[in-house]
């Protein structure tokens, strides 16, 4: 959509421009009345002289260190009088433990007292991990900075949400975070959600996570100093030093230990991992059953049709079109739907038209649901509908009104009997840059119940955290629409363009102007338990466009309006890649195909095929383009049905990741270097990863091409498609004539890799199917694998689920672990590859006890 305003964004982000001032004259804190024991420091840190960069100082700061566990080290620097704004506890919950010591952590806190600054080291081998000495911290209403020294050239990942580089640039470059609809996602641009942190990659010698819990907005450099030291900078518009420092070693282990701070990823359910189809701009509900109709024609499995806005009256929320899309017959292809083991989710959007005879709007006005502008009226902006009010996720109503709103028009006996929903728009994005396109600019209102005086914000304090006693929803008397420190967003000339006025006061107290990059993670919260007030017993699915860091552990993701270009093709494995292994995302994913423009035959057939080895599937389109479902074009229909089926026939095994990444974290998707940490060879490469930690991909990247050159790193590998063994030295494979519909893979050596024996139709058809076990021998003549079985969307399995680890040492396969899901299905044969070709074993073997198999 935002094609509408873009060249409008890139003309003001030219006029924004900021150039950072050096600040290495300001002389920062001194740290007094030091305490330390063995878990934990603290210190009142005073400002030793004003520098008052760009607003003004804060004089006394209060520095809290604590050893949380063995491998996460806090590390807050607060104002002594607790105003600033943090990060409320029920947005994010900050992790409890805290119980290790500094004897036994991998990560040492050391500091000098005057001025003040802090270093991170890793015992083990005494590496410095982030080091602040070069320059004093600046700690001010409106401005807060910190740099830490790094080696020369670094391998950073995360900062997003960005389509940059998965490794991201170390010279001259700004990561800007600021929640903003970006079509056509460009590169060096803040996009759709913030998520502030980032994985440091030394290789051999270990990776480690930081994160920065502050959700303001900032800009991170990354750069040389003119003398050639290695930094990386926050610069904040506000907000606390809330640093987590997690040491790893392991890469995979920094991804656990940075989800454990942010929240484990929601469990997704099954049917969720099948194909889904969208399209803005599909007529009528007769075009979409048409659409479903043709998949099957084309022998295409379709999992989920999704609703755009089309389907709602006038764009309006919780309405469906009279003509287009009635009532009556949207309910009858749901049950269609619903009979042939098909699913429907629908798109809801936070602007809510402002009408005395819109339900929506009433009932959230006598919520008290809605942000107020500061003069009392309800704050307006433009979404779809034109003049609307935004939700106030803060607001003690709103969760009530808008479960309710959702379980009236979603009530399956009545409603729409959706099985997800899609929130979009929330960054939030509003249409109207400043206030002047709105029908009035007077605050009158035909409603009576808005012309009372308005509710004073009620400054609630949240729960207290570290034992803070101040409410922490941000300091008085700040310029809380251009602050003297610009952010270098390009959405427009303010912070507040294209979104809530940033001097927005939340129920709680708190300001848009801190909470802007909560947003769309609220929104999306809130809908999640929406769903689970419909459904009790239930998984929820939620697809959120905006972010922010934790969102993973209520929603799933997907990377916005992107083009149906080669260029965005490649994008969406470096977003892949950093959503999933860093900002513990795990169910993301492209619009499959591009979304603006015109897809053409070639790029759609790769794409559908790169698509189905990523978590989430989904082909969606924007009005203005051309319908692009798989079963248009002849190479695109056939790539699709062979992607389709045999993502199908892995879809436990990556249902078996995703239940991993929800217990501990673990990274669905990984870049190379997860597993090759001291191969320097891998660092760089984004363009290939692994699907759960079995399966290395390798697409075909280049336009139009059918060659593709990859890395295999030094390892025993098996050609997934045709079970033939591959020694790597390490290094660069040529593939050529590769074909629309084919894809490189390989089986890492030392993995078993549950599948079911053949594809189906749905997923429902599918969990009826046996399995197969593939075992691929590592270097030394080992496998190992996992199947983790349940009912596929149960939000609480209990013991009714199935565990099971296979092994492999050289002459047997064992299973063992748990066999609490009651199934009968089996497994019907087992494979082990190796040099003289695979061997097979027929069963079969019942899924529900431990079984030894000898080969
Ligand atoms: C936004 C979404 C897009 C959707 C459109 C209409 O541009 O990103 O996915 O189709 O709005 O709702």
């Amino acid at each position: 959509m935002a094609s509408l305003f873009f060249p409008l964004l890139l003309f003001a982000a030219a006029v924004l421009g900021h150039i950072p001032r050096p600040a290495a004259h300001c002389p920062g804190y001194r740290a007094t009345n030091i305490h330390q024991n063995p878990s934990y420091a603290t210190a009142d840190l005073v400002l030793i002289d004003n520098c008052s960069l760009y607003s003004k100082d804060i004089q006394s700061l209060r520095l809290l260190v604590e050893y949380e566990t063995e491998t996460r080290l806090h590390v807050l620097i607060e104002d002594a009088g607790k105003e600033v704004y943090q990060v409320q506890e029920h947005v994010l919950a900050r992790p409890k433990t805290q119980n290790a010591t500094a004897n036994e952590a991998a990560l040492k806190f050391s500091f000098t007292e005057d001025p003040f600054t802090f270093t991170i080291t890793r015992a083990s081998n005494g590496e410095v991990l982030f080091d602040t000495s070069d320059s004093p911290l600046n700690f001010e209403s409106q401005y807060v900075r910190v740099r830490t020294r790094l080696p020369l050239n670094p391998n950073l990942y995360g900062l997003g949400e960005h389509s940059d580089d998965f490794r991201l640039p170390t010279s001259n470059y700004t990561r800007t975070l600021w929640n903003a609809e970006f079509p056509f996602i460009p590169s060096r641009t803040n996009l759709y959600g913030s998520h502030p942190v980032y994985f440091d990659h030394r290789g051999d010698s270990g990776t480690h996570g930081v994160f920065l819990l502050n959700s303001n907005g900032m800009d991170i450099i990354i750069d040389k100093t003119e003398l050639g030291q290695q930094y990386l900078e926050y610069n904040i518009i506000g907000g606390v030093l809330d640093f987590y420092f997690v040491a790893g070693p392991e890469p995979a282990e920094v991804s656990k230990q940075y989800a454990e701070i942010v929240g484990l990823p929601a469990m997704i359910p099954y049917w969720t991992l099948g194909f889904h189809q969208c399209k803005y701009g599909w007529p009528t509900i007769d075009h979409v059953a048409e659409v479903v109709a043709n998949y099957s024609a084309a022998g295409i499995p379709l999992e989920t049709v999704w609703g755009d806005i089309d389907y709602m009256r006038d764009k309006l929320d919780f309405t469906t079109d009279p003509s287009r899309y009635p009532l009556a017959k949207v309910r009858t292809l749901v049950d269609q739907l619903h009979q042939s083991n098909q699913h429907y989710i629908q798109i809801l959007d936070p602007g809510i038209r402002r009408h005395d005879d819109y339900g929506p709007y009433t009932r959230g006005a006598e919520k008290g649901a809605f942000l107020r502008a500061t003069d009392g009226s309800y704050y307006r902006g433009i979404q779809w509908p034109g003049e609307v009010v935004w939700p106030d996720w803060f607001a003690p109503g709103t969760q009530d009104w808008w479960t309710s709103e959702i379980l009236s028009f979603y009530s399956p006996s009545t409603g729409i009997d959706v099985d997800g929903l899609w929130v979009d728009m929330n960054e939030a994005s509003n249409m109207c840059p400043d206030m002047t396109c709105l029908t009035s600019t007077t605050s009158t209102t035909t409603n009576p119940r808005q012309q009372q005086p308005p509710p004073q914000p009620h400054r609630r304090q949240p729960p207290s955290q570290g034992g803070g006693q101040g409410p922490k929803l941000g300091l008085p008397n700040r310029d809380l629409l251009s602050p003297g420190y610009h952010i270098a967003s390009r959405h427009g000339g303010t912070l507040s363009a294209f979104t809530l006025s940033t001097n927005l006061t939340n129920a709680d107290g708190s300001h848009q102007y801190d909470t802007h990059n909560l947003y769309g993670s609220m929104m999306a919260r809130a809908t999640h338990r929406a769903l689970i007030t419909r459904s009790p017993t239930k998984r929820p699915f939620v697809l959120t466009r905006s972010t922010f860091a934790g969102t993973g552990s209520h929603a799933a993701h997907w990377f916005g309006d992107n083009a149906s270009t080669w260029a965005h093709y490649r994008a969406a494995i470096r977003q892949l890649l950093a959503a999933a292994a860093v900002h513990a995302l795990p169910m993301v994913g492209s619009d499959v195909c591009g979304f603006n423009g015109d897809a053409e035959e070639r790029m759609c057939a790769r794409w559908a095929v790169m698509a189905a080895w990523q978590p989430f599937y989904r082909n969606h389109a924007d009005a203005s383009a051309p319908d692009q479902e798989f079963y248009r074009w002849p190479l695109v229909a056939e790539a699709a049905r062979k992607a389709v089926g045999v993502r199908y026939r892995l879809l436990d095994y990556l249902y078996t990741a995703m239940w991993r990444a929800s217990r501990e974290g673990r990274a669905v998707v990984s870049p190379l270097w997860f597993f090759y940490p001291g191969d320097a060879a891998t660092w760089g490469v984004q363009t290939q990863w692994f699907l759960g930690e079995a399966l290395l991909v390798s697409p075909v990247v280049d336009d139009d091409s059918q060659t593709v050159r990859f890395y295999l790193p030094r390892d025993v590998w098996y050609d997934f498609w045709t079970g033939e063994k591959v020694v790597s030295v390490g290094g660069m494979v040529t593939r050529e004539g590769v074909e629309w519909a084919d894809i490189p893979v390989h089986i890492r050596g030392g993995s078993i890799v549950p599948m079911r024996v053949r594809s189906a139709n749905t997923t429902a058809e599918l969990r009826k199917e046996n399995f197969v076990i593939t075992v691929a021998p590592g270097a030394d003549g080992t496998a190992r694998g996992e199947l983790y079985l349940d009912d596929g969307e149960s939000l609480d399995v209990g013991d009714n689920k199935s565990v099971l680890t296979l092994t492999w040492n050289g002459r047997a396969v064992e299973a063992s672990g748990m066999f609490g899901y009651a199934t009968d299905l089996v497994i019907e044969r087992v494979v082990v590859l190796g040099d003289g070709g695979p061997r097979t074993q027929e069963g079969p073997w019942r899924l529900h006890k431990a079984f030894i198999l000898r080969f």
